[in-house]
């Protein structure tokens, strides 16, 4: 397979690879790819340019988190003007302005009272370097026997061995070995029979989050560190949280002193319409996680947000000692501050979240006119993010979600998809002209698909 890119320029060493076999290349067939390469050479706006030189509309915003839409100007200046300015900063016992300002201003989004950022490169070293503060607060409290975690089924927490422990979907578990020991899980909250085509948040299963109760009298609450759950699970393929559910996990947390953390990678910086899903619920928790939107993808970056009594809870003793010996050599990059700093300043200054928020409606209304296309038995959508399940082929799971994310590529959209479920979360600028579009693109292929 040539890839030739009349597009690309630049060093044709790297814009054409001629052997793809050196790169393993993650959460992907490889063999699959490798036969027939989907190679993107460039992106603006909406839109990637594939190395055969055709436009792809971006249905996913990357990967869930190139949410300003690709190129913008602003973030691509600060990020160059950051790299002649100060390429890097040690982040331990040293500091750079541009990281003091991002958390500031990280915090001043976050829900009130979240008003301390550790930053990470990603959001697997977000989630671990969450559950490890909140074992580590229980112990500075005197509570060191508070060092149980508890996920959900069904729940993505990245693939550190924190977040697959945490995590709850089986792929990213099995091969892996016994994982970190005493993690317990709630049950995931997906259920057809009873939510299947709902509008809005599913009316049953608020009562599920009542299974944190049972965790507690089975390990008792002062074993109990933290429950991580994503608000909006979305990699395992879009589920909504029931009505009231998150409201009664902060409930049972507050009655056991077991800390709540909301794993926002994905819900965070506007994707819901809101700054995080923490306010689109109405629900504060005492971590968030976060990553992706936070620097629109640019350059790597993810946080954790924690509320002033963790970060006070640390800041004892000695005043030359470190109070928490947990940290990355990257951890608040300069290039990334830079970027993160330019991404808020875009969203604040066109307003993209309250765009996603208004743009929603249109955007639900889109997602269910594929109500009744060959193979769809639930559609799913908030915010603007979209779910679309379909029936698997029997005896061949994925197969038909898959041939759907390469019809659609073809066809000039990138969708993204887990199990036999396309999950949609386009850039926050996207025009109503795009989405018509996309859902024309999918609808059509829908139709297609075996
Ligand atoms: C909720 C959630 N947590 C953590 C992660 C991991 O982030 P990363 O891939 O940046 O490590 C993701 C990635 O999709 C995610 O959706």
């Amino acid at each position: 397979m040539s890839l030739n890119d009349p597009l690309a320029g630049g060093n044709p060493s790297y814009n054409n690879p001629n052997d793809l076999e050196a790169f393993w290349m993650p959460f992907t067939a490889n063999r699959q790819f490798k036969q027939k390469p989907r190679m993107l050479v460039r992106a603006e706006g909406m839109h990637y340019t594939s190395h055969d030189g055709r436009r792809i509309l971006d249905g996913t915003a990357g990967l869930w988190c190139v949410n300003a839409g690709h190129a913008r100007p602003k973030i691509v200046e600060a990020v160059q003007q950051q790299v002649r300015e100060l390429d890097y900063a040690p982040a331990f016992q040293m500091g750079h302005p541009k990281v003091f300002a991002l958390a500031n201003q990280v915090a001043a989004l976050a829900p009130e009272g979240l008003d301390h950022v550790f930053f990470t490169n990603s959001g697997s070293e977000a989630v671990d370097s969450a559950l490890k503060i909140a074992i580590a607060y229980h112990n500075v409290q005197g509570e060191a026997g508070r060092t149980r975690l508890i996920g959900r089924e069904r729940g993505y927490h990245g693939v550190g061995f924190g977040g697959i422990s945490v995590g709850g979907i089986v792929a990213n578990r099995r091969f892996f070995g016994p994982l970190i020991n005493g993690v317990d899980h709630l049950p995931h909250t997906h259920n057809l029979e009873h939510n299947a085509f709902s509008h809005g948040l599913p009316a049953w299963g608020g009562h599920l989050a009542d299974e944190l109760e049972r965790l507690v009298t089975l390990h008792d609450a002062s074993t109990i560190a933290a429950v991580i759950v994503e608000p909006v699970a979305g990699s395992t393929g879009v589920l909504l949280p029931p009505v009231g559910y998150l409201q009664r996990l902060r409930e049972i947390c507050d009655k056991h002193g077991i800390l709540l953390i909301f794993d926002e990678v994905i819900t965070g910086f506007g994707r819901l319409g809101s700054s995080f899903g923490a306010e689109h619920f109405g629900v504060t928790p005492d971590i968030i996680t976060c990553a992706k939107g936070l620097t629109s993808g640019v350059v790597p970056m993810g946080g954790v947000i924690v509320n002033k009594k963790i970060y006070d809870a640390f800041m004892h003793g000695p005043e030359n000692v470190i109070e928490l010996f947990h940290g990355y050599t990257y951890s608040g990059h300069p290039l990334a501050a830079a970027a993160g700093l330019a991404t808020l300043d875009v969203y604040a200054e066109e307003g993209l979240f309250a765009r996603a928020a208004a743009l929603a409606p249109y955007w639900e209304e889109a997602v269910n006119s594929l109500k009744g296309l060959p193979h769809v038995i639930d559609l799913r959508s908030i915010g603007l993010i979209a779910g679309i399940e379909l029936e698997p082929i029997a005896g061949k799971p994925t197969a038909r979600a898959f041939e759907a994310f390469l019809r659609s590529y073809d066809a000039g959209l990138l969708i993204r998809t887990t199990g036999d479920i396309i999950a949609l979360s386009p850039p926050l600028v996207i025009e109503k002209g795009q989405i018509d579009e996309m859902f024309g693109t999918l609808a059509t292929v829908l139709k297609t698909l075996p």
